[in-house]
């Protein structure tokens, strides 16, 4: 069952109290918990559309790619790194943000159990369509319907937050992060799917390191990536890849076309991941 703690009111930030099957605050805001578990903490005032975030179709052609299992390197390069201040008996507060349809913190749950390590798990994702995956997925995770840009969180209750090709907000991670709390952030890299890009487009555009000059109230602690080839067996598959990423939509129709014409594909997988660490204020070390 998934507990409703470190949550708070995305309308006034007043914490959330369980109440049957709803989560309300002091000011009467009440959200009701759906029947796969997960809750909806995004107010229409801090939608900027009717459907945001990925739709309904792109998170199920993610889901199928994802559990091919191409991408499981990624989780673990992340226990191989995870930092080591969290061996206690307190469990370590994760949220996973931008989290999709669950993919990685699932299987990082399935890793974190095998280590004896305690967490408590949330997923949050602007998509209900992901969320509402998610929840069907793992029913031990707190899965959240909500924008990185504002939280519904109170400040400083979270250890960990892992932003996974996702849409960082770091003035909200930080609020949220306890004082030398870990973001951990996963990138594509220079060569990430560098064949499907070379059929897709005439040219490819230099790459552009992201966050170069540092992140604001962070200090990198650690960085690594994975370099690795993959390979697609079927059309089908190299479609759902097309589909669940931004290529679909800014691909030329040409490029498109080209790619209909495979039956197989030879991929590189090319994944940055950089730790940053909480500075707070007056702490020497900070950069
Ligand atoms: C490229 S997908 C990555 C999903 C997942 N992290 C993964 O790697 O499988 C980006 C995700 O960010 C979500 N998203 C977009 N804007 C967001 C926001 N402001 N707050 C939270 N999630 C957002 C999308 O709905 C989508 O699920």
């Amino acid at each position: 069952m998934p507990t409703f703690e470190h949550l708070s009111c995305p309308i006034d930030r007043l914490p959330l109290s369980l109440q049957e099957r709803s989560l309300v605050c002091a000011h009467g805001h009440s959200f009701d918990i759906a029947k796969s578990g997960y809750i909806n903490l995004l107010p229409v005032q801090n939608k900027r559309s009717k459907d945001p975030g990925d739709s309904k179709d792109m998170v199920s052609y993610r889901q199928f790619f994802l559990n091919l299992g191409h991408y499981f390197p990624v989780v673990k390069n992340i226990i191989d790194q995870w930092p080591d201040d969290f061996t206690g008996s307190a469990a370590c507060r994760i949220l996973d943000a931008g989290c999709g349809e669950g993919y990685y913190l699932h299987h990082l749950a399935d890793e974190f159990k095998k280590q004896e390590l305690k967490t408590h798990r949330l997923g949050l994702d602007i998509s209900k369509w992901a969320v509402a995956a998610a929840s069907k997925r793992d029913k031990e995770t707190t899965w959240i319907v909500g924008s990185n840009a504002s939280l519904p969180m109170p400040d400083a209750c979270l250890d960990v937050v892992l932003c996974l090709f996702g849409f960082p907000v770091f003035s909200e991670f930080h609020r949220t992060l306890s004082e030398r709390g870990y973001l951990l952030l996963v990138e594509s890299g220079e060569d990430h799917l560098i064949e499907l890009r070379q059929i897709l487009y005439p040219s490819i555009h230099p790459f552009k390191e992201t966050h170069s000059s540092g992140v604001d109230g962070f200090k990198l602690v650690k960085e690594s990536s994975l370099h690795y080839p993959f390979t697609l067996n079927s059309q089908d598959e190299i479609q759902h890849l097309l589909c669940m990423t931004p290529h679909i939509h800014k691909a030329s129709y040409e490029g498109k076309e080209a790619v209909k014409k495979l039956s197989t594909l030879n991929l590189t997988a090319n994944i940055n991941f950089r730790w940053y660490q909480k500075t707070i204020v007056g702490d020497h070390n900070a950069e």
